[in-house]
C-alpha cells in the first residue's frame, strides 16, 4: 500500500543500495559492548538475546546491564530459568516494571523447557507462539540470534528511519511505513529471504537492525542529534532540510486520567504491614502495602475510609506531601498515612508482617518503594 511512497523516498538522497553496506561498515567499528552481545563475528547465544529484548522492551540499555547480569548469573540457560519458581522471578525483577513482563518471562522458559526441549524456536512465527514474544521481539530475536533476514523496528530505529526518509506521517500511523523503509536497510548483497543455513554467507540482519539501535542511541538522539558523525549524513533527507529534531512526527498523547488512592504504612516496631495484590492485572502478584482503590474521582475521605482494621488504630498520621507515580495510562497521587501497632499485633485477614531489613527481597513495584520511602521518612 505504501510502496509508491518508499521507492520516492527511496530514490532521495544517494543510492539507496549504499546504505546497508555504510551502515554495516559503522557497526563494525562502533558497536556498543552490551553484555548480551558475543563478540564480533561470533553465534549470538538466543537464551541471553531473548533475556535481553524481553528486559529491553520499555526500559534502556543503562538499567537493564546489571539486572541481565544478575539474572544470567543465577539462571545461565533457559532450563535454570524454566525450573526456578515465578516468585524468586518476580522478585529479581522488582525494580524493572511492567511486571506482567517478568510472569511471561517465566512462563515463555516453562514452555521452552517443556514443549521445545530447551531449544528456542528459530523462527519469528516460532518465536510468537511463545508468552511475552510480539512481533517486534519476535523479529529482534530472530535477526540477532538466528540471522533470519527481517529488521526489528524499535523506538530509535523509528527515530532514524523517519528522519532519513524525512518521513511526514505521524506515528503510531507510520510505523507500516517506517518499517517498510527500515527494511530497505538490511543489506540486499547477503543471504536470501529465507532464514541464512550453516554454509550459507550470513544475511547480518541482526547486525543491521543493532547498527540502527546503536546510531539512534548514540548519534541520531531525539535532541541535538551529532549529524557530522553519522556514516548516512549524506543521504539524511530531514539533516539536508535542517529539521531532523521535528522527526518523528507524533500524533498528541493521551496522558491517561489521574487517578488518586491512600497507602497505609503500618509499622511494628522494625516490621511493616504488607499484602500481594491478585494475579491479575496491573502489577498483579507483586507486594504492596495495604491501600485504597485507585480512583479517579477518589477523594481523601472516601480512601481513609478503606485503611486496614487493625487493633489499637484510631487514628491515623497524616504526612505532608503526596507521592506520584506515572504508569502507560494513567498517572498516579497517593495520600500517605501512618501508624505504629504494638508488638504482637495480629495481621489483618490476607496481610502480613515484613521485617523492614528484608523489604529488599520482596517483589515490591517502583510505586510502593516510593510511598514506604515517603511513609517510612527514609
Ligand atoms: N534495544 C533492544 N534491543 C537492543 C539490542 N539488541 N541492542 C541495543 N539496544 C537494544
Amino acid at each position: 500500500m505504501n510502496s509508491g511512497v518508499v521507492a520516492k523516498a527511496k530514490r532521495r538522497g544517494a543510492e539507496p543500495s549504499d546504505r546497508p553496506a555504510l551502515l554495516l561498515d559503522w557497526y563494525d567499528r562502533h558497536r556498543r559492548r552490551l553484555p548480551w552481545r558475543p563478540p564480533a563475528g561470533e553465534r549470538a547465544d538466543p537464551y541471553r538475546v531473548w533475556l535481553s529484548e524481553i528486559m529491553l522492551q520499555q526500559t534502556g540499555v543503562k538499567t537493564v546491564g546489571p539486572y541481565f547480569e544478575k539474572f544470567l548469573a543465577r539462571w545461565p540457560d533457559v532450563a535454570a530459568l524454566g525450573s526456578a519458581s515465578q516468585d524468586d522471578v518476580l522478585r529479581m525483577w522488582a525494580g524493572l516494571g511492567y511486571y506482567s513482563r517478568a510472569r511471561n518471562l517465566h512462563a515463555c522458559a516453562v514452555a521452552v523447557l517443556r514443549e521445545h526441549g530447551g531449544v528456542f524456536p528459530d523462527t519469528e512465527q516460532g518465536l510468537r507462539a511463545l508468552p511475552g514474544i510480539g512481533p517486534y521481539t519476535a523479529a529482534a530475536i530472530a535477526a540477532i540470534a538466528f540471522d533470519v533476514r527481517t529488521m526489528p523496528v524499535d523506538g530509535n530505529i523509528e527515530r532514524v528511519v523517519s528522519r532519513l526518509y524525512a518521513v511526514e506521517e505521524p506515528l503510531p500511523q507510520a510505523k507500516p511505513l517506517i518499517g517498510e523503509l527500515a527494511s530497505t536497510l538490511l543489506d540486499p548483497s547477503r543471504a536470501g529471504d529465507e532464514k541464512s543455513r550453516a554454509g550459507d554467507e550470513k544475511s547480518r540482519a541482526g547486525d543491521s537492525a543493532q547498527a540502527l539501535m546503536d546510531l539512534g542511541s548514540s548519534i541520531c538522539t531525539p535532541k541535538k542529534p551529532a549529524c557530522a558523525l553519522c556514516p548516512l549524513n549524506e543521504d539524511c533527507v530531514a539533516r539536508a532540510r535542517g529539521d531532523q529534531e521535528a522527526f518523528p512526527r507524533k500524533a498528541p498523547k493521551k496522558t491517561g486520567t489521574l487517578r488518586r488512592g491512600a497507602a497505609f504504612i503500618v509499622t511494628r516496631g522494625e516490621q511493616l504491614l504488607v499484602r500481594t495484590r491478585v494475579e491479575k492485572g496491573l502489577l498483579g502478584g507483586m507486594t504492596e502495602v495495604p491501600g485504597s482503590e485507585w480512583l479517579a474521582g477518589q477523594d481523601d475521605k472516601t480512601a481513609l475510609k478503606q485503611a486496614p482494621v487493625l487493633k489499637g488504630v484510631t487514628r491515623w498520621h497524616r504526612k505532608a506531601g503526596v507521592v506520584t507515580h506515572v504508569f502507560t495510562h494513567f498517572p498516579l497521587e497517593l495520600v500517605i498515612y501512618t501508624a505504629d501497632v504494638a508488638a504482637r499485633t495480629r495481621p489483618p485477614e490476607g496481610m502480613r508482617w515484613v521485617p523492614i531489613a528484608t523489604l529488599a527481597d520482596e517483589a515490591l513495584p517502583n510505586v510502593m518503594r516510593k510511598a514506604i520511602a515517603h511513609g517510612l521518612g527514609l
